[in-house]
């Protein structure tokens, strides 16, 4: 069945948590689709785990369409979200509901993501006036990484928790399908969870929300060796690799391989024909 905004609903109602996780190319797409993933976020942390930079500010439309795009030839079932980067809808509604529009018509996305609080919720409306369907984002906002002075905890004390809840209520009366909650403490995200209707999606929010979310590259263990608190590594992909790439180099140093089996042949009369020409 085809995951949409209709059945991340439906999950929300049913306490079926939702399953997410980040994806920005074809192959991986494909295997997570594969997997039974209900939705694919094409996040903009592709500026950091893709593209090496270290934060997600330089991250510009055209990234975001290129990602998308692949992602989307990979997924057949899963629901595609993908993020507005830094600077594409926080000058204008005009803007953002322009920008929205590339990230379906030319990445080929079911709906995108933008971060904020009330300051965007004239973006998160215009944008689903237009059957956009729009997620939210809350807590830790990594576009606001300068502003928070580092990527911290968010809504620890009773101020900034009354903060995002006051947020999230506004990103859902403006019109959003469902919001992220990152780095919040789990007992304020479970509240908020409790006091929306549309779906949570949690990452670093504990497992009070209606759903999770992760970067790939943090629970494969295959970005910078440095696994965040708040995530978990399922598999050691990043060591099979390491290990892979080694075999490789040691085998082609030793011309294990290329073996016979892994080359073509031709016809020996042909070979040794050109042997006596050339040699
Ligand atoms: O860009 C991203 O990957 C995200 C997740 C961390 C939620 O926004």
């Amino acid at each position: 069945m085809k995951n949409t905004v209709v059945t991340m609903q439906l999950q929300k109602n049913s306490k079926d948590k939702i399953t997410m996780l980040t994806a920005y190319d074809y192959s991986t797409a494909k295997l997570m689709d594969e997997s039974g993933i209900e939705a694919i976020l094409v996040g903009d942390s592709l500026g950091m785990v893709m593209l090496g930079y270290e934060d997600t500010l330089s991250v510009t439309m055209e990234d975001m369409i290129h990602h998308s795009k692949a992602v989307a030839r990979g997924a057949k079932q899963a629901m595609i979200v993908t993020d507005l980067p830094f600077m594409s809808y926080q000058i204008s509604v005009p803007d953002a509901l322009f920008n929205a529009g590339r990230l379906i018509k030319e990445g080929r996305t079911h709906a995108v993501k933008l971060e904020g609080g009330e300051e965007v919720c004239p973006q998160i409306k215009a944008i689903t006036q237009a059957a956009i369907p729009v997620m939210g984002h809350l807590g830790l906002t990594p576009q606001s990484v300068n502003a928070f002075g580092g990527f911290k905890v968010q809504g620890r004390d009773e101020t900034a928790a009354r903060k995002i809840i006051q947020s999230a209520l506004a990103v859902e009366a403006a019109g959003a399908f469902a919001v992220v909650l990152e780095c919040v403490p789990a007992l304020l995200a479970a509240l908020i969870t409790q006091l929306l209707s549309i779906p949570t999606i949690g990452i670093g929010a504990g497992a009070g929300c209606d759903g999770q979310v992760l970067v790939y590259q943090d629970m494969l263990g295959i970005y910078n060796g440095v696994l965040p608190k708040f995530s978990k590594q399922f598999s050691p992909v990043g060591e099979q690799m390491k290990a892979g790439f080694s075999q490789y180099i040691q085998e082609t140093k030793t011309s294990a391989f290329p073996a016979a089996e892994h080359t073509f042949r031709i016809d020996d009369d042909i070979i040794t024909k050109l042997h006596n020409e050339f040699i």
